[in-house]
């Protein structure tokens, strides 16, 4: 993370007249800074002095926690972007947005049955759908987001939860809905609901929370929980690394 203070930014901002080699100019909540070409968005706000306390989480577009929307200054256009993943542009006007309010309904999956109408009965606005593909538009993901939702308002629990396996809970296309569908919550419940009712179980699985339910693994982890952090480091470089493991016995 840069160590550069806002005044030390807000200098270079003034000298945008003489810019340095592949410098852009970005907007971060409407004020302009330059910041070098090849930076990901969420490294050039941080390169303009700001420190992300939220909308930030793994920086490697797993955990949709880096949500942000920009416009551009020549185009109508309002873009959706994970913004650790993202590469700056000149022009980007950026915004981001830490947190979609979106109330999640309240069940135990154990009470429920993988039916026609469960979704539906715990999230009833997926039948408002009116079909805008806003949502889809909206998915970092390239998600096809209006189908899965089609598909829970039809019942087909399994293919919803199948189109909506990379959906990293960014909250975008819940953002912008005009049916104001918690998109997420809907296909989370339709994963929850496939995993527990209609996979088939894995047998290893199985054996594996048994063996774990019945101690086997208890002393190993007492071990791991009392090292300490050079200990563990050790442990992991010394590994068994499967890809490798396999080259040596070809
Ligand atoms: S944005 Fe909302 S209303 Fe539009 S297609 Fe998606 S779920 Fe349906
Ligand atoms: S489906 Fe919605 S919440 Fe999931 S990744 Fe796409 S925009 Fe984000
Ligand atoms: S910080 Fe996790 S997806 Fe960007």
């Amino acid at each position: 993370m840069t160590t550069e203070t806002n005044t030390e930014i807000a200098r270079k901002t003034n000298d945008a007249d003489t810019p340095e080699v592949s410098a852009l100019n970005i907007y971060v909540m409407g004020k302009r800074y330059l910041v070098p070409a090849g930076l990901t968005i969420m490294a050039a706000i941080e390169y303009a002095g700001y420190q992300f306390v939220r909308s930030c989480g793994c920086r490697a577009g797993f955990c949709g926690a880096c949500s942000t929307v920009y416009r551009k200054d020549d185009e109508q256009k309002l873009h959706f972007a994970l913004a650790c993943q993202t590469t700056v542009e000149d022009g980007m006007y950026l915004v981001q947005i830490p947190f979609v309010p979106a109330a999640k309904a309240k069940y135990m999956i154990e009470d429920l049955k993988a039916e026609e109408n469960t979704i539906l009965s715990l999230y009833p606005e997926i039948a408002r759908c009116v079909s805008c593909n806003t949502c889809t538009k909206s998915c970092p993901q390239d998600i096809k987001v209006m189908m899965y939702i089609q598909n829970a308002l039809r019942g087909d629990i399994a293919k919803a939860a199948e189109l909506s396996f990379d959906c990293i809970q960014c909250g975008m296309c819940a953002m912008r809905c005009p049916a104001d569908i918690k998109h997420y919550h809907v296909a989370q419940l339709a994963r929850r609901l496939r995993g527990k009712y209609i996979d088939t179980l894995s047998k290893d699985l199985k054996k594996r929370v048994a063996e774990v339910e019945g101690g086997q693994y208890d002393k190993e982890i007492e071990e791991l929980v009392g090292m300490s952090e050079e200990q563990l480091r050790g442990l992991y470089n010394k590994r068994e690394i499967e890809a490798k493991k396999k080259k040596e016995g070809e």
